[in-house]
């Protein structure tokens, strides 16, 4: 692209933040990244990458002379032509997004005498763009642009996912800010949704939603199939084939976890009800996913009696392979009650850390984990474990048992290899 880069300033070092400012230097574009957190900027300067994403690294060191990373904001504005906002917006304790690094960023902008798109990438209420076309309308930035610009990458493929995407989504006010924000993807081969802010943001909040009913769903069609004796494999499988409905999304497991769809779900809860509207559906979805977590406690109880002074291993401890995020794993559910019931709790995963899971004890192999264990859970399906010799490792352990919270495994191999092997809605025999 070279002559026709933009400059472009992203706001936030995270998941987000730096793919995205990694692959619009790829792109073409010019990328200032700003963090508040010192030691990330200073990493980044380093050339350390302080987040687990394949790809990264090389996109971040191919692009270096395109790249740069500052906790400056002037220097991070100093010429931009698009603002990305990509700060993390977690749940209050209402279950509401906290906007405040967003209102951060907003109001942290200064005076600029040139025309700046500020894009929206956070995953935000609907509405809040409104807001902050008013905010900064108030400060006299009438012409700072605003457009919702929302992310889908899937952490573990993000790189990827943002290089070619299914769909660009930009909802803008203004027509001429929409065409610039679609126009910095060029490059990109992919359908651009082109919308009102409004939308922009809904589209977002919509497509998590689905996703996850498609995951609540199919749970709930895997306890089915236990109590009545059918496979939820084999059954994902047959009904995956169906034009309409799709093979996706469509694993049964111990729950979804992560960044981003816990936290979405309860925003867009709340954003229904604050505007009025019971969202049935995704309080089913929400609830569901809550006691599929927990199911793998009562498989463990019937498999092994009181859980008081076992010790069990968790095999994972990332919301998902490919990642080293742990935010809202099932995971750290799992273990909070594994300990509850007074079980020794030790786990294994090749690259997330049990930091912040008191009294779990973290070792370096599956080995080491799986050593005088009397159950093991998989609940992470990292590609290792499906190279472990069971046969062998199950030796090390008191008693052979394992819940296989991914049905990642080959059920016959297992039981073959001496284990009491349970796995989620597919009928133990
Ligand atoms: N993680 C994902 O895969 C994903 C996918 C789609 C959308 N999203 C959404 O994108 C947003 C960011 O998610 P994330 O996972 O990258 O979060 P993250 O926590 O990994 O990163 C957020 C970063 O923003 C920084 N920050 C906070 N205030 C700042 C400020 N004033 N200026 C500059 N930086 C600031 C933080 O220090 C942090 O490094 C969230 O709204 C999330 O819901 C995330």
């Amino acid at each position: 692209m070279g002559e026709s880069g933009r400059r472009v300033a992203v706001f936030g070092a995270g998941y987000v933040g730096l793919v995205t400012g990694a692959c619009f230097a790829e792109l073409g574009h010019r990328v200032v990244v700003r963090d508040v957190v010192a030691e990330k900027i200073d990493a980044l300067r380093r050339g350390d990458v302080p987040i687990y994403e394949p790809g990264l690294d090389d996109l971040l060191a191919r692009n270096r002379d395109r790249l740069s990373f500052t906790i400056d904001v002037d220097e991070a504005i100093d010429g931009a032509e698009f603002v990305y906002v990509a700060v993390g917006t977690p749940p209050t304790y209402s279950g509401d997004a906290d906007l405040s690094a967003v209102w951060t960023v907003i109001d942290e902008l200064p005076r600029v005498d040139h025309r700046v798109v500020v894009c929206m990438k956070s995953t935000v209420p609907v509405g809040t763009g409104e807001k902050v076309r008013h905010r900064l309308d108030a400060r006299g930035l009438e012409h700072v642009g605003y457009v919702s610009n929302p992310e889908f990458t899937a952490e573990g493929t993000a790189v990827r996912d943002f290089m070619e995407p299914d769909r660009i989504v930009v909802g803008a006010f203004e027509a001429a800010d929409g065409d610039a924000a679609a126009a910095l993807h060029g490059g990109i081969d992919a359908p651009v949704v082109r919308c009102d802010v409004a939308s922009a943001e809904m589209i977002k909040l919509a497509a998590n939603a689905a996703l996850m009913t498609r995951i609540s769903f199919i749970n709930e069609i895997a306890n089915v199939c236990e109590a009545t004796g059918a496979d939820v494999v084999r059954v994902a499988e047959g009904i995956g084939w169906d034009r309409r409905i799709g093979k996706n999304f469509l694993r049964a497991g111990i729950g979804f976890g992560g960044s981003c769809f816990p936290k979405d779900s309860l925003a867009l809860k709340q954003l229904a009800a604050s505007s009025g509207y019971h969202f049935q559906v995704l309080n089913a979805v929400i609830e569901v996913n809550e006691l599929q977590k927990r199911r793998v406690i009562g498989k463990l109880k019937q498999l092994v009696g009181s859980l008081r002074g076992r010790r069990v291993a968790l095999l994972g401890l990332a919301f998902k392979p490919n990642t080293d995020d742990t935010r809202e794993a099932p995971a750290f559910v799992l273990a909070g009650r594994l300990l509850a019931e007074g079980a020794d709790v030790v786990a294994w995963d090749p690259i997330a850390s049990a930091d912040g899971l008191h009294g779990v004890v973290q070792v370096a192999t599956v080995e080491e984990a799986l050593d005088g264990a009397d159950a093991a859970v998989l609940v992470t399906e990292w590609p290792q474990l499906a190279e472990v010799d069971w046969s062998s490792v199950g030796a090390r352990m008191r008693s052979r048992v394992l819940v296989d919270g991914r049905n990642m495994l080959d059920p016959e191999a297992m039981r073959a290899a001496g284990f009491t092997y349970d796995a989620i809605g597919r009928a133990a025999r």
